[in-house]
């Protein structure tokens, strides 16, 4: 498996527990009030990021390329930024909306790189994969 897939459902089963654990902490207090912070959680960090590292899994010669790992970066960090920050905003702290705002932009921008991944040439061959004429 191409490391980028390998990374992305590594930091994928992490967001997994973290959405359960959201979705627990719901069951129990009996408060949903943070559904849409679940929610996100499961499938902006577990769902999308599997398909993500699937993709690239299916997709060995674009894994390779730089900006897949630069996807991935992206993405998380703009997980991190969003995700916690939408679950404290869900729970009073309606100052850190803007922090969501920013968050979920960084998400989008990632969101495009991948769209280039995805639309550009698969033809890309590694440095080893070049024959010394046209290294
Ligand atoms: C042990 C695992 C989970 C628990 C205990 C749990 C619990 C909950 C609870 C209590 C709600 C609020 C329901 C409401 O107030 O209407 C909810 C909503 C939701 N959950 Fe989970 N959940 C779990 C796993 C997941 C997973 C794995 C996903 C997605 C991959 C997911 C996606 C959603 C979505 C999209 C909603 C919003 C549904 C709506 O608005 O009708 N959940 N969950």
């Amino acid at each position: 498996m191409p490391k980028v897939s390998d990374l992305f459902f590594k930091t994928a089963v992490v967001w997994l527990i973290l959405g359960i654990g959201a979705g627990l902490q719901m069951a129990i207090s009996g408060d949903h009030g943070a559904f849409p912070a679940h929610a996100h959680i499961n499938l902006l960090g577990w769902v999308t990021s599997a398909i993500f590292g699937g993709y690239y899994a299916l997709n060995p010669a674009k894994a390779e390329r730089k900006i897949a790992m630069a996807h991935y970066g992206l993405y998380n960090v703009g997980l991190v930024v969003m995700l916690p920050a939408l679950y404290l905003m869900l729970h009073g702290n309606t100052a850190l909306e803007p922090v969501v705002a920013a968050g979920s932009l960084i998400v989008a921008a990632a969101v495009l790189l991948f769209a280039f991944v995805v639309f550009s040439s698969a033809s890309v061959r590694s440095a080893s994969e070049l024959s010394p004429a046209t290294r």
